[in-house]
């Protein structure tokens, strides 16, 4: 059995933008800027969140939405702290958001080759519903889509 992590879910602030750059940073071959994060937190219809153990921030997540689809737009966890099932309490809060807001369904892009994360949504019931090619860059690589239906 895997051990218990101590965990609280709670949402994202301004002043916890320069922790959650730590984890982007070192997760992402592309990562977002401090005023990437600055500009989600500061508009509506945005829900994000962090993981937090011992106060220090492990994971964030984050959806923003139009009219009944949310859209993942991030979701990671610091690498020591990964295969500990943090990524899916923040996914399972998403989830639990999106269908507050009565929302259809919540949709994704993943590189083709993060099979980690697909394993992840395949996990919590997304299924893959179509592919954009060329998508990402550096290094440039098609996105799977994937969704849930709530
Ligand atoms: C993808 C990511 C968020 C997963 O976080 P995590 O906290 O380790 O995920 P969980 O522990 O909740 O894992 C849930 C399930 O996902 C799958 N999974 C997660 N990481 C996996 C890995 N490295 N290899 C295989 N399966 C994996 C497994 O099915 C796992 O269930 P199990 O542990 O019972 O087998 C994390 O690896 C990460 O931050 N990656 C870098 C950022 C990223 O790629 N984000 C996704 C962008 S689309």
């Amino acid at each position: 059995m895997r051990a218990q992590v101590k965990v609280k879910i709670r949402k994202m602030s301004i002043s916890d933008i320069s922790e959650v750059l730590r984890i982007e940073e070192s997760s992402f071959p592309a990562p977002w800027s401090y005023w990437l994060f600055f500009q989600e937190l500061i508009s509506p219809q945005r829900y994000y969140i962090v993981a937090e153990k011992d106060e220090k921030i492990i994971g964030y997540a984050g959806i923003n939405w139009v009219i009944d689809e949310a859209h993942i737009t991030t979701i990671a966890v610091v690498k020591k702290e990964r295969r500990k099932g943090i990524a899916s309490l923040l996914l399972k809060k998403l989830i639990e958001k999106a269908k507050e807001l009565n929302l259809k369904f919540l949709t994704l892009e993943v590189r083709e080759s993060n099979i980690a994360a697909q394993l992840l949504y395949l996990k919590h019931n997304f299924r893959v519903e179509g592919r954009r090619m060329g998508y990402y860059s550096s290094p440039r690589e098609d996105a799977l889509i994937m969704t849930l239906y709530l």
